[in-house]
């Protein structure tokens, strides 16, 4: 069983996402929220996972005078935890380099938008602006860089004429909660191989290729 953190600043959908896929017995996911870590006290993500049984830790990023510090502090709440995982879910903190060279290749983000195109705070409104017909999420190996790692999922989306902001970045989360317990059970499986900056899946993931 893959030892899961999550890691989240907000509302918490993706983690609720990914709560209930890993308590779905009926399509075992292969993988369990042993922590939610947050670092905004009284975000809805904390309460979701005390509702769900999970334990939960706040880093407050205020209390550290760098980045350092709070990477830090970062991997000094989840040691007791030994994750095997980290799943960043609208973690709205930039790791560091000792974070990431800690769980290297074991840190996964959700991102709205297909990256590379429109990385940033507002995936939705800037494919809205820039006037794409398709949009989408992606899910990516985080590295050094913001929103830049190799891509493990992605699902699209088509823009229509009528589409807000709003009612686009809404349809982009639905796919953003079906593809990331996807690609959280594909390394649950041990199905994917790293190839540079591919991230390819392996015969024993039982996926055709491109899947999911
Ligand atoms: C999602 O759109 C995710 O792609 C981005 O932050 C948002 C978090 O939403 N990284 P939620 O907190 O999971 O509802």
């Amino acid at each position: 069983m893959l030892k899961l953190a999550l890691l989240a600043s907000g509302r918490g959908s993706n983690v609720e996402a990914i709560l209930r896929a890993c308590a779905d017995t009926s399509r075992p996911l292969g993988a369990k929220p042993v922590v939610l870590l947050s670092n905004v006290r009284g975000a809805r993500c904390l309460d979701l996972a005390r509702d769900a049984g999970v334990p939960t830790v706040l880093v407050e990023h205020g209390d550290h005078a760098s980045r350092d510090a709070f990477d830090r502090a970062l991997l000094a709440a989840l040691a007791p935890y030994s994750p095997d995982l980290i799943c960043l879910a609208g973690f709205m903190r930039v790791l560091g380099t000792r974070f990431l060279a800690t769980y290297p290749g074991r840190v996964l983000n959700i991102h709205p938008s297909l990256l590379p195109s429109f990385p940033g705070l507002h995936g939705a409104r800037d494919a809205l602006r820039h006037g794409v017909r398709i949009a989408g999420c992606t899910v990516h190996l985080v590295e050094e860089g913001v929103d830049s790692g190799p891509i493990v999922a992605q699902a699209a989306v088509p823009v229509l004429d009528t589409d807000t902001e709003e009612s686009l970045a809404r349809r982009i989360l639905e796919q953003e909660h079906r593809i990331y317990p996807e690609a959280i059970a594909l390394f649950a499986k041990g199905a994917v191989r790293i190839e540079g900056r591919r991230v390819l899946r392996t015969p024993s993931g039982g996926e055709a290729d491109g899947a999911p």
